[in-house]
């Protein structure tokens, strides 16, 4: 399959003093084609925004690889190779006010990338910084003002337009639209679905909001503790989570639209435990309802499920999720495997009276 990043058992350790080491990142292994957006969801602290630091070369690599359409990235950069990368791989951050330079024209900070690589000539400078413009929703008029002059939403596509105009291949957003008014959120998500399409971009889209990542998302994956823990075709994740975890996350976020709300999802019970240190076994045990003795020592590996409505490359790290695939098949219980055994989970739960954090 071609990929245009696929980033194989991805590590970025911190030195977290005393001898102690932070996981933030800790084996991250997919793969996204172009043209595809990838959703990445997961609590605060889980090690998403370091996940897109690291592949996007700001920092270092602790072990693994990431490749861009099936060439390795160097594992540090010199001044040279950054710029080269660049070009392949931007990065839209959530804070559209700190990211751009207070001091300079929408026509500098669009056109300082493109320039400094010798990719545009300096009278041909207007017309693209114009088309740049235009394609992100913005009028060619925007140019000669400063970014304080813009609203949130309009910063955020000022920009995209900069990332943009160096025609890369892959987008990693980090939050792109957390710090923008919900009437604004949308508008920004349909650009980037926009652009996808027209540009054949990979995106891999760093978001909170459940709901509008399986919006975007062609996959979903859902991250915890440096690990991603479940990924698959964004609803089949979204509507038959098979992780405790992701069923814990979208009962704790749940859907705007009431039809798509699951009686059976559980409360979140617990929070994060720290990244320092980690020990083997599945990083969840701790908080999960179902963890036995093999979930507390031996790390469970990415299998691929079916979960019975959908299907497709499903992927579920779980050591209890794969025993009860194998034990209870659809067509002996009458219900689908997921449904069956998200019962379970929710009458753990009950029986063990979980408190919800708050
Ligand atoms: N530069 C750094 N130095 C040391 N530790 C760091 C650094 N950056 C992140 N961390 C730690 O790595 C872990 C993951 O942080 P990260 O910012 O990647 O999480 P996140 O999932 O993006 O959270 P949020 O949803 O709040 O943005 C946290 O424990 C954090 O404290
Ligand atoms: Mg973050």
């Amino acid at each position: 399959m071609n990929y245009a990043l696929e980033v194989v058992g991805l590590k970025r350790h911190f030195d977290a003093g005393a001898g102690r080491t932070l996981h933030a990142v800790d084996g991250v292994s997919f793969g996204i084609r172009p043209g595809e957006i990838l959703g990445l969801v997961g609590e605060s602290g889980c090690g998403k925004s370091t996940l897109g630091r690291t592949i996007a070369g700001l920092y270092d690599k602790t072990e693994g690889k990431v490749l861009i359409n099936g060439i390795p990235t160097p594992s540090a950069y010199s001044a040279r190779d950054f710029r080269n990368f660049s070009r392949s791989l931007q990065m839209i951050f959530q804070d559209p006010y700190s990211a751009l330079n207070p001091r300079m024209t929408v026509q500098d900070i669009i056109a300082e990338g493109p320039r400094l690589l010798g990719l545009w000539k300096k009278d041909e400078t207007p017309v693209r910084v114009d088309f740049w413009l235009s394609r992100v929703g913005l009028s060619p008029e925007h140019k000669t003002r400063y970014p304080h002059e813009f609203s949130g939403g309009q910063r955020q596509r000022i920009g995209i337009a900069r990332a943009l105009a160096l025609e890369p291949k892959i987008l990693i957003c980090d939050e792109p639209i957390s710090a923008l008014d919900v009437s604004v959120q949308a508008q920004v998500v349909n650009l980037f679905d926009d652009l996808r399409r027209t540009m054949n971009l990979a995106i891999l889209f760093i978001a909170h909001d459940l709901s509008m990542v399986r919006y975007i998302s062609d996959r979903m994956a859902v991250m915890y503790l440096g690990r991603i823990v479940e990924s698959g075709p964004a609803d089949s994740v979204y509507f038959d989570p098979q992780h405790p975890y992701t069923q814990l996350l979208i009962r704790s976020n749940p859907d705007p639209n009431p039809d798509n709300r699951d009686d059976l999802m559980v409360t979140p019970v617990g929070e994060l435990a720290s990244a320092v240190n980690l020990k083997s076994g599945c990083q969840f045990a701790p908080r999960c309802p179902l963890a036995t003795e093999k979930c507390k020592t031996i790390t469970p590996e990415p299998e691929e499920i079916n979960s019975g409505r959908f299907d497709a490359h499903h992927i579920v790290a779980c050591h209890v999720v794969a025993k009860q695939i194998t034990k209870n098949s659809p067509q002996e219980t009458g219900e689908s495997t997921a449904h069956a055994f998200r019962r379970e989970l929710a009458e753990k739960i009950e029986e063990r009276s979980f408190q919800a954090t708050p």
